[in-house]
């Protein structure tokens, strides 16, 4: 196996061992991008090694935040020097979000609160993405942004701020930290009321460096003026990088896979429930430390093969999910998913290219509007082509799908799980009985 651009995946009986996965992706974002607007120093340990997470540093330097590697490269720790809420400077250069959604729309909140004008751009997946839904509420608030009909490259000129009452027409936690972030920065309450509940890691984060967000049932809310202090902090692995492992556990008969230190927020475990569901032993241990976000230890065995099918609310919780989902059925069983439309516009439209690539593996795999269905059968499928379309979790998931085939199957495109999980095809390696 290669993760170069093509990866070959050789058919699999069983996976199994107990390993760590990197560091959060949604949670390294807001540590550095907190980091940067505190008072002082602070130290990020196990910080997410993905392009994503890198695209955020890179951007923070640019608007003046000091950013080094600790010497202690065990801990893939980095220092940032803060400098200050509403302190941020000037960027010399345009900030490349690379292929982050997160960084542009949370980066797009913190810039409207500056007085100052700075340009993001990404690639060719970001530069498609609709960012109307940051830029009318950051507008709102007294920004002026401009896109190209409502996508990538954006001009933000920030400065003075008015707070909001917000209401999102979908649930997302970008745009609801986009406003956060651009609250901390106005004049008078800023409150956000989703329509269904998202991660809360912007709302965390903001309490582990000194701060206060409010939170009553689904509405969200921050005052201006907000002193941050920089902290040492170590980010939990990153659950939705662990759900290959988890879902490939569940799906290859007598598989068992333990990953410990990884974050447990219930936000963003949606997913054991569903595995519970589909016939797999679930162990969760708790651990004693993880400051703000809850960690443990994750055990997951296959029992049986069954049918899963999921509902529109349980969406938002399962988001990043929702590709690797779809492998647990590629030994059997079915998984059927309606109300996920938003599937559509991530790094890829996930439902197009999950269900072609499935196909191409010789899984049955029906798209929906909103969904996708895909029927395992008790034969292995074929194995084939499947291509990922520059979207890491859909390499990922394809990856895991193909284990069950008869024979090797290839994933272009496969070098893009670099994004946020680059020793994802290491990993597999090592797991493969
Ligand atoms: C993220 C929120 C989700 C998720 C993305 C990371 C975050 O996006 O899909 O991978 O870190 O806030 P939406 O907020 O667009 O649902």
């Amino acid at each position: 196996m290669s993760s170069s651009h093509a990866a070959t995946i050789t058919p699999a009986r069983r996976l199994g061992g107990r390993l760590c996965v990197p560091g959060d992706k949604s949670i390294s974002h807001r540590y550095a991008m907190f980091a940067a607007l505190a008072d002082g120093p602070s130290t990020l340990a196990n910080y997410a090694p993905g392009m994503d997470c890198r695209s955020t540093l890179n951007c923070l330097q640019l608007l003046g935040a000091d950013i080094s590697a600790t010497s202690d490269r065990a801990t893939s720790a980095i220092t940032v020097m803060g400098r200050g809420l509403g302190q941020l400077r000037s960027p010399a250069h345009i900030l490349d979000c690379g292929n982050s959604g997160t960084t542009m729309r949370l980066l797009a909140g913190i810039l409207a609160g500056h007085p100052l004008t700075a340009q993001m751009t990404g690639d060719a997946s970001l530069s498609r993405r609709p960012m109307r839904r940051v830029i009318g509420p950051l507008e709102q608030m007294g920004a002026q942004i401009e896109s190209v009909d409502g996508r990538p490259p954006l001009t933000v000129r920030g400065g003075k701020l008015r707070g909001i009452a917000f209401r999102p027409e979908v649930p997302s936690a970008q745009v609801k930290s986009a406003v956060l972030f651009a609250g901390l920065l106005a004049e008078g309450v800023t409150s956000v009321t989703e329509p269904v509940a998202t991660r809360d890691h912007t709302e965390r984060a903001l309490a582990a460096f000194g701060g206060r967000a409010d939170v009553s049932g689904l509405v969200v809310s921050v005052q201006p003026g907000q002193r941050l202090v920089g902290q040492s902090l170590t980010v939990p692995g990153d659950f939705s990088s662990a759900a290959f492992w988890f879902i490939a556990a569940a799906a290859f008969p007598g598989s068992r896979i333990e990953v410990t230190n990884v974050g447990l927020n219930p936000s963003r475990t949606a997913l054991l429930a569903v595995l519970r569901r589909f016939g797999a032993r679930v162990t969760v241990t708790p651990s004693e430390a993880g400051g703000n976000e809850p960690i443990g230890s994750v055990t997951v065995e296959h029992e049986r093969t069954g049918v899963v099918v999921i509902a529109p609310d349980e969406v938002p919780g399962l988001i990043d999910e929702l590709p690797a989902i779809a492998a647990l059925a590629a030994h059997g069983g079915e998984v059927a998913v309606s109300g996920a439309s938003e599937l559509r516009v991530k790094e890829s439209d996930r439902i197009a290219v999950l269900v072609a690539g499935f196909r191409a593996l010789g899984i049955d795999a029906d798209e929906r509007p909103d969904g996708f269905v895909v029927t395992g059968r008790s034969t292995r499928p074929a194995g084939g082509v499947a291509d990922a379309q520059g979207d890491h979790r859909m390499a990922m998931a394809f990856a895991i799908a193909a284990l069950a085939a008869e024979g090797p199957s290839t994933i272009d495109g496969a070098d893009a799980v670099g994004v946020s999980y680059p020793e994802f095809f290491e990993t597999l390696e090592r797991l493969v009985r």
